[in-house]
């Protein structure tokens, strides 16, 4: 079981370069099975994630050939279109393969996702969704098990806004029959990134990145070639590790428009942020304002950088709230952090983060989820003395090699078994 340990005090400095987005490459490497043949990916990230998938993808008779950051997956029909417990219960995005196979197959058996340490995570929305398209689901032995002739286009309105949910919807509808209007669609880059390449493969869609995407569903899809999207959410990270050390970092390879509402945060904490097409810059700065954030669906505030920024505000100067709007248990990380001296009241989706309580002190903690993991480690960059992150694994689900990006930037830190 390795862990990660740091030795706070040094003002990170440099520049550092994003790797491709895991929720970009999930789906995308799931909307493969949507088409027989040869698909070429490029920026693909090194994650637990993604071996997960490679897994997942074999175990569907697909042939995948790795490169560094270059994939290549030939897909055949599956000798049996299911996704077993043991591969799915190792990442809950597996079920992004329901649609493909009930589309492109007309069945699929996929386990339920089990539970998940930041909420209850439900897949309802994703199994009313394959029903919307004329499928019959049931629940059996804890997989979903579903059947479909061709599906039919149909209005599919989300009550509840998901990126998951939107994802499914878009890769089955791309080979229903006649039109799908999805209401109410999550806007994220990576259902962009998504639909970038569904289109590439021949799907004809419109208005992803809004609130209302209209799929008008072809016969066929032919294999392509794509390049995954930066990952918005490994570049926030690594600028709120320059905003902690109170260091000069440059984040590169970025997409800075998809970090507007980090980036304003951090303005209004004070740090000199600036950015141009495909950079951010964060300049030194050795005090900065408590500023409240509140997660929400993209463009607001990622509920994957909750964790980071709360670290952040730990050394603020003033009391911040942060309102967590997405997930029902995503302050894990609290007494973590409160174990290296934050002054932080979780209450049930509010935590009160007092930052001028001094500073903190290094001590061994638990990592409980992938951006709790990455958040314990932003705070041992500034804890006196040392701190020792245990349960990486976490961390290396959706980060590709982060302690040796922040030891490239002068952080004192190491990996150990
Ligand atoms: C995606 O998860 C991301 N994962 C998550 O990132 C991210 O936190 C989340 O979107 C929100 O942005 C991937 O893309 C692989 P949702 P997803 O469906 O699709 C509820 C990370 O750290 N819901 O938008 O599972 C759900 O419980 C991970 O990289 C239902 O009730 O998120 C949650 O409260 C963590 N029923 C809310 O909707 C459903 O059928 C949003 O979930 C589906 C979701």
């Amino acid at each position: 079981m390795d862990s990660i340990v740091v030795v706070g005090g040094k003002k990170l400095s440099g520049k550092i370069s994003t790797s491709g987005s895991k929720n970009a490459a999930l789906p995308i490497l799931f909307s493969s099975l949507l088409a027989d043949g040869v698909h070429r990916f490029d920026n693909v990230p090194a994650l637990r994630d993604i071996d997960s998938t490679e897994l997942l993808l074999t175990a569907l008779n697909c042939d995948i050939e790795r490169d560094g950051h270059s994939m290549q997956v030939a897909v055949k029909p599956p000798i049996k279109p299911e996704a077993s417990y043991d591969l799915v219960r190792k990442m809950r995005a597996s079920i992004l393969c329901l649609g493909p196979l009930l589309a492109r197959y007309g069945e699929a058996r996929v386990s339920l996702p089990g539970g998940c340490a930041i909420g209850s995570r439900p897949i309802d929305l994703h199994i009313d969704t394959m029903r919307r398209l004329g499928a019959e689901i049931d629940t059996e032995e804890g997989y979903v098990v579903a059947r479909a002739g061709r599906l039919k286009g149909d209005r599919i309105l989300f009550e509840k806004l998901t990126v998951g949910g939107t994802e499914n919807a878009l890769m089955a509808a791309s080979l229903a029959k006649g039109t799908t209007v999805i209401e109410n669609a999550a806007k994220e880059p990576e259902v962009v990134d998504l639909a970038r390449y569904l289109k590439t493969m021949g799907a004809k869609i419109d208005g992803e990145g809004s609130s209302v995407i209209t799929i008008d569903g072809v016969d066929e899809l032919v294999p392509g070639r794509h390049r995954i999207v930066a990952d918005r959410i490994e570049a926030g990270t690594l600028l709120i590790a320059g905003a902690i050390t109170g260091g000069d970092v440059v984040v590169e390879n970025c997409e800075p428009e998809h970090l507007r509402s980090l980036i304003e945060h951090l303005i209004a904490c004070g740090f000199d942020v600036t950015n141009d097409e495909t950079s951010i810059s964060i300049a030194a700065c050795d005090s900065w304002k408590a500023t409240d954030i509140s997660t929400a669906p993209y463009p607001g505030f990622p509920t994957d950088l909750q964790a980071q920024y709360m670290a952040l505000m730990t050394q603020a100067e003033g009391t911040s709230v942060i309102t967590e709007g997405i997930f029902e248990n995503r302050f894990m990380h609290v007494q973590e952090l409160v174990r290296l001296g934050a002054d932080i009241s979780p209450m049930s989706q509010v935590a009160v983060v007092r930052g001028d309580r001094g500073g903190l002190s290094g001590a061994p903690v638990m990592a409980t989820d992938l951006r709790a993991s990455a958040s314990l480690i932003l705070a041992g960059l500034v804890a006196k003395g040392e701190t020792r992150v245990n349960r990486i694994y976490h961390l290396d689900r959706g980060y590709e090699h982060l302690e040796d990006k922040l030891k490239s930037l002068g952080a004192d830190v190491l990996r150990v078994s």
